[in-house]
């Protein structure tokens, strides 16, 4: 079974999501380890689910906290790093040496409303006050900069007159919940034909 590593550090809905979709068995993977970078409920729901957990401390120098990251899924066997809703950047040696293993959810249409400080309920306030008439969700491949790699999928989502910058992100996670496990299936399926290495 394809073997995968999630980084949270909020509530871990998009977690649960390929959680619940590899349970069920339609999406062929393990999720064999979640790290959090602080205690969060993401790392609460991988202890519901019976996985193996770390919480470690966002505080520690970045190379730190990503030579910690690193040692913990290269012993696990990870395949693929999920970055679900993890706010901690990572550094230039990990990112190189997972290359192409590493992926990340944001709640906007890349390359609009990405980049540094673009996260959370800052994205849709921008999104409405540029007055967008949609805007959506991407997952993408991770680089060395900030939301700026290879796009995997999208999906877009209609801006509803009335429309709070809390009400579209309802409606944007619901949207993720999707995107995120078909993107991990679209990976799985490369691999399986040899594109993925
Ligand atoms: C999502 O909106 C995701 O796009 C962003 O952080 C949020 C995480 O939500 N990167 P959750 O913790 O999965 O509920």
């Amino acid at each position: 079974m394809f073997k995968i590593g999630v980084l949270v550090s909020g509530g871990g809905s998009n977690l649960q999501s390929i959680i619940d979709k590899s349970k069920s068995g339609e999406l062929q993977c393990n999720v064999e380890v979640v790290i959090g970078d602080r205690e969060c409920y993401g790392v609460e729901r991988a202890k519901e689910a019976g996985i193996d957990r770390h919480v470690l401390d966002r505080k520690i120098l970045k190379k730190e906290l990503c030579k910690e990251i690193d040692k913990i899924i290269t012993e696990k066997g990870v395949e693929l790093v999920v970055l679900a809703g993890f706010l901690s950047i990572i550094d230039e040696e990990f990112v190189n040496k997972w290359k192409g293993k590493i992926i990340n959810i944001h709640p906007s249409l890349l390359p609009k409303f990405g980049g540094p400080g673009m996260y959370g309920i800052k994205v849709h306030e921008a999104v409405l006050k540029a007055g967008e008439q949609e805007s959506g969700c991407t997952v993408h491949y991770v680089d060395t900069g900030v939301d700026s790699g290879e796009i995997i999928a999208q999906k877009r989502v209609k801006v509803l007159v009335g429309d709070t910058p809390e009400t579209l992100q309802k409606r944007i996670l619901m949207e993720e919940h999707k995107l995120l496990p078909e993107s991990i299936a679209k990976i799985i399926t490369e691999k399986n034909k040899g594109v993925y290495s």
